[in-house]
């Protein structure tokens, strides 16, 4: 059995203009330029173009591929998954856009389990609604989190729990009650909703540049597990390939 690596890309697109993304319309298929184009806010279009951009990107490095190649199909859920003519592609891929940053995690392990999450540090918190979307035990582990530290607590929990129904694939169709995170840790548990291992799961959280928080989650696949590997990419390197 041999560990296979999971990438974990980066790009920051908190500098980048409409005109910067511009040329990465191109390798986007014609849905995703329909999409970009429906967002009202400069900022929400060139997050979309750039995690696209990415995702495409980072499919054709892992696979050495056309990034023009890839079509994406939902899941039941919304989830899409990677095609290259009729046939799924051989990859396993998540993206995930936010204010300033987006990101994609991606390995060549098919069939994959594979969530990931980025939040921007300085995005508006609201603690008092904690209670609807963490369990008593992630509750008390925030509450127990100096002042200054709890906005942040509250995005550590959130990037684990974003980064397993992305995973899972079942997004807000997943109770969010039937599992729970040791953010400390990186460990999550499950209720008895939840008929699964919990030690086949891995989930691993990095701070980017000190303004942003990622997390990425999987499900250790049958050949082995996974070696995560977080890179920043350049706007530059998407001109490659
Ligand atoms: C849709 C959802 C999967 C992610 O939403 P999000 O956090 O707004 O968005 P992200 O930028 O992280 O991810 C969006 C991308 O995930 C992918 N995606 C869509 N549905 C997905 C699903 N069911 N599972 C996994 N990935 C999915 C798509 O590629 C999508 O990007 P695209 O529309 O540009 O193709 C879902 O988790 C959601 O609606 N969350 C809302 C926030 C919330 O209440 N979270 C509770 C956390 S405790």
């Amino acid at each position: 059995m041999q560990d296979q690596t999971l990438w974990i890309y980066s790009l920051r697109v908190d500098g980048l203009t409409e005109a910067d993304v511009a040329p990465w319309r191109s390798g986007l298929d014609a849905g995703e330029i329909a999409r970009a184009d429906r967002f009202m806010f400069p900022n929400s279009r060139i997050e979309f173009t750039a995690a696209h951009a990415l995702a495409r990107w980072a499919l054709g490095e892992a696979l050495g591929v056309d990034r023009r190649a890839f079509s994406f199909i939902p899941g039941a859920h919304g989830k899409p998954d990677a095609w290259l003519g009729d046939k799924p592609a051989p990859v396993s891929f998540n993206l995930t856009h936010t204010k300033g940053i987006v990101a994609v995690a991606v390995s060549t392990a098919p069939d994959l389990a594979l969530g990931v999450d980025f939040e921007a540090l300085d995005r508006n918190v609201d603690l008092k609604v904690a209670d609807s979307y963490f369990g008593p035990r992630e509750v008390a582990w925030l509450m127990a989190c100096p002042d200054d530290d709890k906005p942040e607590g509250f995005l550590r929990l959130w990037t684990l729990k974003e980064a397993f129904i992305k995973a899972t694939g079942k997004g807000l169709t997943q109770n969010l009650a039937s599992f729970g995170f040791e953010v400390e840790v990186e460990r999550i548990y499950f209720t008895e909703d939840i008929p699964d291992d919990p030690a086949l799961w891995s989930f691993q959280q990095r701070l980017i540049d000190d303004r942003f928080l990622g997390a990425v989650g999987w499900r250790r696949p049958e050949s082995g597990d996974l070696r995560p590997i977080w890179r920043a990419v350049a706007p530059d390197d998407l001109t490659t390939n």
